[in-house]
């Protein structure tokens, strides 16, 4: 996809297509007004007779428009005018690309501008047409053995208007949100392969990929053995049940000063959580092979990190194995040392993540981080308590907190931040070694934060639960790529590089 900006008139753009925005009353504003007004009020009669509403996701195309030197033009319903927010005007830029797909159409320029008071300077809408043109036009991996519908003709997207002066900051957007628009790929393609094809070996394999395609990526792929040696008690118990041999994997990015400290990522690489001895229900269990999604948003945000160069060093940690029930499985009850030399007790060999990631989370000492931050789909309990629309964080540093809920802001792609104070840390005595992996229904996103906790003092920690956000289920069943937006928005902004 070639992306740049379109200035001057927009009814001289020599395109297959112009998009433009039209809100519920009828309304035409800024750029749709001039080409109305160009086209003889071609546009305005035709709401007016009642032929589009500018319902919100709505589209008509229409051919051959006086006064318009493309070919088509596009009308994309913005809803109502009062209740335009960023949000409403993201959906009429997806619903606009998605009718454009379905056509032959191979450029566009699109004209929708964002609501005023919507925050999205030139820079932002730019990145962010980018993105959802990616998004958009993203199709699953799939196994199906019949006829392949054809792929979208579109190849080039003009973005604007782009007031005079704000043109460096769009283009600048136009080169960051089409890093994202790939990083989105990399995760959804990863997380949304079934487990018999995903698993910890094919990982390892990808980041190796990944890393050999970019001059500033280097990849370490750890096995068994290795785990052995750093004596990671907690990976090694959850990974016990399956046939599957587990593997750690370290990516890192060298970009900035030498010496500087890096950023960690730390991402939960379950290719399946069928919950072992401790059996899940069968509703859903499919949807565990999501389960590696963390892993996925790691792989994907190293690949940004690289495409865009950032001056940063970042170093990417996935601990990577499955959770089989079995004769060799973990058993409710048993005890492991953790790498860090914390006895842990397993109650539920479900709460697996938050072992694997313990283990990681200690290896990542050796780096003196300047930041840490795991990503997880850690909890149900974070789905009770946010649904599909925030992710889960807990940190136990307010300044990266607060870092990391911006960026999700900015990005349209938001966290929403937990307490973690140490009455939720109690929940998790044992009676029999240091702590228990698990700490009674009551508040069990956090308790599963306080548990990393431990593993985490003196460090600069945050903990990214997408359980519920990474996917979606249901007839829309597949991966949603969050929250690579919002890592990529983190580390841009960490490398200096928002506008
Ligand atoms: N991978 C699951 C969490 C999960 C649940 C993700 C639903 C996405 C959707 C995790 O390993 C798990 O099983 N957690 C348990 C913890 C419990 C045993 C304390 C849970 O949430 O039920
Ligand atoms: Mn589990
Ligand atoms: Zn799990």
């Amino acid at each position: 996809m070639r992306y740049d900006l379109w200035t001057k008139e927009l009814a001289a753009q020599a395109v297959d297509c112009v998009a433009i925005g039209v809100y519920e009353e009828g309304e035409l504003e800024g750029s749709a007004a001039k080409l109305d007004h160009q086209a003889r009020r071609r546009m305005s009669q035709l709401i007016a007779r009642g032929d589009f509403s500018g319902r919100a996701g709505e589209t008509l195309l229409l051919l051959d428009v006086p006064g318009v030197r493309a070919p088509r033009v596009l009308l994309a319903g913005l809803g109502p005018r009062k209740t335009a927010s960023r949000r409403s005007w993201r959906r009429a830029i997806g619903a606009a690309i998605g009718a454009l797909a379905r056509t032959r159409v191979r450029s566009t320029a699109i004209a929708i501008e964002p609501p005023a008071g919507s925050g999205l300077d030139s820079y932002l809408l730019a990145r962010s047409v980018t993105e959802l043109t990616a998004a958009s036009l993203y199709r699953v991996n799939d196994l199906k053995t019949g006829k392949k519908p054809k792929p979208p003709a579109l190849e080039r997207v003009l973005i604007g208007p782009v007031p005079a002066g704000e043109a460096a900051g769009a283009r600048r957007g136009l080169t960051h949100g089409a890093a994202i628009g790939a990083a989105l790929r990399v995760h959804r393609d990863l997380a949304n392969l079934p487990a018999n094809v995903c698993t910890p070996g094919y990982l390892g394999r990808r980041a190796k990929e990944i890393a050999d395609a970019h001059a500033s990526l280097r990849a370490r792929v750890l096995d068994e053995t290795d785990m052995r040696r750093l004596r990671m008690g907690c990976l090694l118990a959850v990974t016990r049940g399956s046939q599957q041999p587990p593997r750690f994997i370290v990516v890192e990015h060298r970009g900035g000063r030498a010496g500087a400290k890096p950023v960690v990522l730390v991402g939960k690489g379950v290719t399946f959580d069928t919950g072992g001895i401790s059996l899940k229900d069968p509703q859903a269990m499919d949807e565990m092979k999501f389960d590696m999604s963390g892993a996925a948003s790691v792989l994907a945000a190293l690949t940004l990190a690289a495409e865009l160069k950032l001056p940063l060093h970042v170093v990417g940690l996935v601990p990577a194995c499955e959770n089989m029930p079995g004769g060799r499985a973990i058993k409710p009850g048993d005890i492991v040392t953790s790498a860090a030399g914390q006895t842990v007790e397993i109650l539920n060999t479900d709460a697996e993540g938050r072992l694997i990631l313990c283990d990681a989370l200690n290896y990542a000492r050796r780096y003196e981080p300047a930041a840490v931050v795991d990503i997880a789909t850690l909890t149900g309990a974070c789905v009770v308590a946010l649904g599909a629309h925030h992710t889960g964080l807990v940190a136990n540093d307010d300044a990266l907190a607060q870092e990391l809920l911006e960026a999700g802001r900015r990005a349209d792609d938001r966290a929403w931040q937990l307490p973690l104070t140490e009455e939720y840390g109690e929940q998790l005595k044992s009676n029999f070694a240091d702590v228990a992996n698990v700490g009674g229904r009551e508040a069990g996103a956090i308790t599963a934060a306080a548990f990393l906790g431990r593993f985490t003092e003196g460090l600069a920690w945050a903990h990214l639960d997408i359980a519920g956000t990474a996917y979606l289920s249901g007839t829309q069943k597949g991966s949603t790529g969050r929250p690579v937006p919002l890592l990529a928005d983190f580390l841009i902004a960490r490398a200096g590089q928002l506008p």
